[in-house]
């Protein structure tokens, strides 16, 4: 049975990390892979805070580096359950640049989707999730249909019986 609603809040998890010569590609910019190796750690600390099991990634979606980070710099990884389903949740990682004076800029972003699991790796349903800021409950309204469009994606469900997507489009009438 599903357990009392949290809020992100509860499940929020930031992680700062300094860029080292490991971590660097040729470029001397971070390693998009070393990036999704954070992403995915910091999102599964929240998944575990919201769900209170070990959750494991079942998809990522919309990874989106949109400019390089430079070795030497600070980067900030902030993570939260964006909405729940009944054994998985959307958990978005936003990733900012620390400048200098102390300023972040925002610089990428993923959306993972983890189910939760027990001890003997059955799945569990998950607490129930309620959005609070203005982008919280952006992001829990529009999370069903990118559920929707990952399921498509991966061969897990017909667009026909993607109804929430479907809503999208207008119906076109000759
Ligand atoms: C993820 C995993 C537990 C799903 O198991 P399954 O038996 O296929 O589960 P289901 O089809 O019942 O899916 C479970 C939930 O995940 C959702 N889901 C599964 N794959 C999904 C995808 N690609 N996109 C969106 N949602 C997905 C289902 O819709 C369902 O959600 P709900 O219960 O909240 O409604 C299983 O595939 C697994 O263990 N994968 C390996 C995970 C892992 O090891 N990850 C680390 C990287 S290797």
């Amino acid at each position: 049975m599903t357990q009392i609603s949290k809020s992100p809040r509860e499940s929020l998890t930031i992680q700062t990390h300094l860029v080292m010569p490991n971590d660097a590609n040729q470029l001397g910019n971070l390693f998009g892979g070393q990036l999704m190796a954070w992403m995915d750690e910091v999102a599964s600390i929240t998944a575990f805070r919201h769900c209170g099991n070990v959750a494991v990634t079942a998809s990522i979606n919309n990874v989106s580096f949109t400019q390089p980070i430079p070795l030497g710099s600070y980067v900030i990884l902030e993570s939260k359950v964006s909405r729940s389903f009944k054994t998985s949740m959307e958990i978005y990682v936003d990733v900012y640049l620390e400048t200098r004076n102390g300023k972040r800029s925002k610089c990428n972003e993923a959306i993972f989707l983890f189910v939760a699991l027990d001890d003997e790796g059955n799945k569990i349903e998950v607490p129930e999730l309620t959005p609070e800021t203005d982008e919280e409950i952006r992001r829990f309204e529009g999370a069903l249909r990118r559920k929707q469009l990952s399921l498509i994606l991966s061969g897990r469900l017909k667009p026909d019986d993607a109804l929430e997507l479907k809503k999208l489009f207008v119906p076109i009438t000759l």
